[in-house]
């Protein structure tokens, strides 16, 4: 299987890289965030947290669906079997992420060009979501697809 352990390695890396990532910036940056009592500084970094959080998840975004589909291909998970649709259960996680993900740079996006625009009360109320709702809802399902990924292996 020689090559192999490669793309094994890269697909796990993406998954830490990505909901490692995550984890981080959820529950230890953004709750020391909150501390910063000026409103401009605390959106201000919020707005460059999250930017650089982004970035850097995004092209072990695309490594993991690559990775995974030519991994799917190589071990022959094709087919009806049931370990085949374990790996369509992942690429649908996969693909619910990503928009996820999308919209939550979407979101970014927005809160920072009110920001810009001197409007803080906007830029607020497009960045709360991704908090409360978005970066938790990715955690969830990438610890799901990572225990997915243990039922592939064959435990
Ligand atoms: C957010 C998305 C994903 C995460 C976090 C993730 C995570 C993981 C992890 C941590 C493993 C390692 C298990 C192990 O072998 O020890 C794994 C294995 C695997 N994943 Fe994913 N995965 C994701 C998406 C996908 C997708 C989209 C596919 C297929 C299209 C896929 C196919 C596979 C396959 C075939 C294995 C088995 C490799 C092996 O037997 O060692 N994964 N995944």
């Amino acid at each position: 299987m020689g090559g192999l352990i490669y793309i094994i390695f890269f697909h796990i890396l993406g998954a830490v890289i990505w909901i490692g990532g995550m984890i981080a910036i959820r529950f230890a940056v953004h709750p020391a965030l909150q501390n910063i009592a000026d409103d401009q500084v605390r959106l201000a970094r919020t707005l460059e947290i999250t930017g650089r959080l982004f970035a850097l998840v995004a092209p072990f975004i695309i490594i993991l669906i690559a990775s995974g589909l030519y991994l799917a291909h190589m071990f022959g998970f094709s087919g009806h079997t049931s370990l085949s649709k374990v790996v369509h259960a992942k690429e649908a996680i996969w693909l619910v992420m990503a928009l996820n993900y999308a919209t939550m740079v979407w979101l970014r996006f927005k809160a920072q060009s009110f920001f810009v625009s001197g409007n803080a009360l906007m830029a607020k109320k497009y960045l709360a979501p991704i908090a409360k709702y978005m970066l938790p809802l990715n955690i969830f399902l990438g610890l799901v697809a990572i225990f997915l990924g243990l039922v592939l292996r064959g435990f």
